[in-house]
């Protein structure tokens, strides 16, 4: 049986074994899920030693465990290091979802006619990383593994892999290998595949307003007290100007501008405006002047705020002014800033911006370097090669605009690069209400990953 053979005789138990671990609420967020979340482990162990792995290991660190396991079948051979994670976010708010988050079903959507997998994780990054342990075993099963193969799964990508620096620190050695390969990222449509080769990095602050010592009668005070909500929607709409660029002092500084040429490799990757409103419901796109929303979108940092409370929110009307407001506020970044000196930078604009009637504090929470991979190496190609040939068509390098801060830390501490072989869509609603994964785009990655290993090897040996 050659491998597509195989990957068709299977699929119906490939689809039965990802819903098993989709099945598992292995929220990293919410500590009464941590017995879930070390099952998860578990389970990820299973499948890799069922699908072939050697040596496999749940490692504890301080926080998660990671998934260790390998396939080391020829030592003239490349190494490929594969990484993912099984926690998944939240799946708050729960009454937004169609269908019970962690009881995965199949369900038809206008762009997977071929149905999609609707449960949390199921495109981040469960339904992703668990391709490559199913690709694993197709490779097994049928004599086709060309690379050696180290997998790493975390469990703490969701709140920022805080522990997962240290692990590579201490297992240099076990993780040793010629590239990374992630596949929790997306492409363009099933029917415009492309690679990312850029990630934004993050620096993610929560911010505290503090006025009078107690909550006022809003008749009583209101007038000469001052308001620490009004304080605060003053201070963070003064953190954009007209052109909606970012004014905290310096902000700007160490952004990387791309060259007229690069903007344009950038703007052959197709977007469509009226698509893209359409679909989130929106009648206008926004954003920095001079930028399109591509680039809005990757190649420019920005500043948000996630979320924001104060005073009185339940039924009713209560007059009162509070004591205190918050708001978390997350700063995408570009390369070459530095989350840590943005992160400062934003403290000292805060406090000096704040009015000398309220108390300020400003509190970093975490963050992520940006990342941007090379389409000239032999690893890209490979991506490249394998995807043209099962999407009958060359993918296009494209920069994205979300953050897998350990991306950078692969090239920092193991010396490695990385690609991203992502295979979700845009629409799919990672982190929000009815995440899905369509059928298509599982098999379609299970069919390629194999084909990347192929490519590599052959390219590798050739360099
Ligand atoms: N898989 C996503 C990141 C992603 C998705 C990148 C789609 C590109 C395209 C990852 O799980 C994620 O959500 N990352 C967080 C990072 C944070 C928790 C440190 C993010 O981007 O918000
Ligand atoms: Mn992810
Ligand atoms: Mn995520």
């Amino acid at each position: 049986m050659n491998a597509n053979e195989y990957l068709q005789a299977n699929r119906d138990r490939f689809l039965e074994e990802l819903f098993d671990l989709l099945r598992i609420p292995s929220i990293s967020a919410d500590p009464a899920y941590a017995g879930d979340v070390e099952r998860c482990a578990a389970s990820v162990a299973d499948h890799l030693k069922q699908a072939g792995a050697t040596g496999v290991e749940i490692i504890p660190t301080e926080g998660y465990p990671v998934v260790y396991g390998e396939c080391l079948v020829d030592p003239a051979a490349p190494t490929v290091l594969v990484y993912g994670h099984y926690d998944v976010q939240p799946a708050d708010p729960l009454e937004l979802w169609d269908s019970p988050a962690f009881e995965p079903v199949i369900k038809q959507t206008e762009l997977h006619p071929e149905g999609a997998i609707f449960a949390r994780g199921a495109c981040d990054d469960k339904g992703q990383f668990f391709m490559h342990v199913k690709a694993l075993e197709v490779m097994n099963q049928t004599g086709s593994l060309a690379c050696n193969i180290k997998f790493m799964i975390e469990g703490e990508e969701e709140v920022g892999s805080a522990h997962l620096e240290p692990f590579l620190e201490a297992h240099k050695e076990r993780l040793a290998a010629d590239i990374v390969l992630v596949s929790d990222t997306g492409i363009i449509a099933n029917d415009i595949p492309s690679i990312t080769v850029g990630l934004r990095g993050l620096s993610y602050v929560e911010v505290e307003v503090t006025g009078p010592n107690r909550d006022l009668h809003s008749g009583l005070y209101g007038g000469a007290a001052p308001n620490p909500i009004n304080i605060l929607a003053e201070l963070i709409a003064s953190l954009k100007d007209e052109d909606q660029r970012i004014t905290v002092d310096g902000f700007y500084d160490d952004v990387v501008e791309l060259s007229a040429a690069e903007r344009a490799a950038m703007a052959e990757a197709p977007f469509d405006e009226e698509e893209y409103k359409r679909s989130i419901g929106i009648g206008a796109v926004e954003g920095e002047k001079g930028y399109t929303p591509a680039e809005r979108m990757s190649i420019r940092p920005t500043l948000d705020v996630n979320g924001i409370w104060g005073g009185y929110t339940g039924d009713g009307a209560k007059t009162v002014i509070a004591s205190k407001a918050s708001a978390k506020i997350s700063m995408r970044l570009v390369p070459n800033q530095d989350p840590e000196d943005i992160t400062a930078k934003f403290v000292a604009h805060f406090n000096r911006i704040a009015p000398p009637s309220v108390k300020i504090k400003v509190t970093p929470m975490h963050g992520g370097q940006p990342a941007v991979t090379p389409t000239d190496s032999p690893a890209y190609q490979a991506a490249s090669k394998a995807m043209e040939t099962t999407f009958g068509r060359k993918p296009v390098p494209f920069r994205g605009g979300g953050s897998i801060p350990i991306v950078a830390s692969f090239e920092q501490i193991l010396g490695l690069k990385t690609v991203l072989m992502g295979f979700g869509l845009d629409s799919d609603a990672i982190h929000s209400p009815n995440e899905h994964y369509g059928v298509f785009n599982y098999f379609k990655g299970i069919e390629t990953i194999p084909l990347f290993h192929k490519h590599f090897a052959e390219l590798h040996a050739a360099k």
